[in-house]
């Protein structure tokens, strides 16, 4: 009798487990460095959503938004190493991975429009640009946009001169590096998350980013001066661990791959309003002068941030510049 209570005791407890496994949902833990009021974080939600409905629980997506799990250059190596599964860095902070390539993003004044960017990140050029990833043991899923970028500093920036001497935090990219050399400026590369603390000690002057970075993390609040210039591009590659990724069960990734469509599709639909509403924001709230380029301030940038091209080309790649052109040409830009 014993033993018979004792075998149905262990036998329960083996259907328990054995179900409790069977449930144990996937799990991919996304990180990522801006906060959850902005495209990427309203995309990286929307994923969420997407992604668990899609696989009926089977997959949870857990959410680290704010570096909150990871810095810029940690969460990479994160990613390398599978303690996370999923990230969406920005296209200038692939070069200290070895693909400098995604570095053409960064070039100022390099997109005449958004239209030619999607040209390049929806055709050929992204899918290459992915393929470089997978011998760094990284798969890309999808390219998200955010916007153009804005200088910010303690003073007016109106014209290149005004920004001899002053300290700018910028990405880990070469490109952005050269780009505020160009204007005269010094360059010091540093998170994200260090960004605010920096200019309000003063440890950098200045920096560039989107309205929707620059509002949800404040700095609005620490420098005086916003220029609207539109110099550059942010935009994130949606990045997995390969080898997780390939190892999911065929019919969850498709599920997954479904799920990341219609987030990308929901994340670019947002990101301008995003950006346009970030910038009321920070005219309401006051604290900073808000100055758009006049046409002929902006021929000026574009003649001092000219050579930043050719400076780089040999670092870029001359394939992608050309690519770049294609696409530039093919909407009737010159
Ligand atoms: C930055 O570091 O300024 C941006 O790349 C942050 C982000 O992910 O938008």
């Amino acid at each position: 009798m014993k033993l018979k209570s004792l075998l149905f005791a262990l036998s329960a407890a083996a259907l328990i487990s054995g179900s409790a496994f069977a449930q144990t949902p996937i799990i991919i833990k996304f990180s990522h460095v801006v906060a959850t009021d902005t495209p990427k974080g309203k995309g990286a939600e929307r994923f969420k959503e997407l992604a668990e409905k899609a696989t009926n629980g089977r997959v949870k997506v857990e959410l680290y938004p704010n570096s909150q799990l990871y810095k810029d250059k940690e969460e990479l190596e994160a990613l390398q190493l599978g303690a996370v599964q999923m990230l969406a860095p920005s296209l200038a902070k692939f070069g200290p991975l070895g693909v400098k390539e995604f570095e053409a993003f960064d070039l100022p004044y390099i997109f005449p429009d958004k239209a030619v960017l999607y040209r390049i990140t929806e055709g050929p050029v992204g899918k290459e640009l992915f393929k470089k990833l997978e011998s760094k043991g990284i798969s890309g899923l999808a390219y998200w946009d955010n916007g153009f970028k804005q200088m910010t500093a303690n003073k007016p920036l109106h014209v290149p001169a005004d920004f001899k001497g002053l300290k700018m935090r910028i990405q880990s990219s070469k490109v952005l590096d050269a780009q505020m050399r160009a204007l005269g400026a010094n360059p010091q590369v540093m998170a994200f998350s260090e960004v605010y603390q920096a200019l309000q000690t003063g440890v950098v002057n200045g920096t560039e980013n989107t309205n929707s970075n620059i509002f949800t993390q404040k700095t609005h609040e620490v420098q005086s001066h916003l220029t609207v210039s539109d110099h550059g591009y942010i935009g994130y590659a949606v990045i997995v661990n390969k080898k997780f990724w390939d190892g999911l069960p065929a019919d969850i990734r498709t599920q997954l791959e479904g799920a990341m469509k219609d987030a990308t599709r929901y994340t670019n639909a947002i990101a301008q309003q995003e950006n346009d509403a970030a910038l009321d924001g920070i005219k309401k709230a006051g604290k900073t002068t808000v100055y758009a380029l006049t046409p002929t301030e902006k021929a000026e940038w574009r003649k001092a941030l000219l050579p930043v091209r050719k400076e780089m080309e040999s670092r870029i790649g001359t394939e992608m510049l050309k690519a770049v052109d294609k696409e530039t040409a093919a909407l009737g830009y010159k």
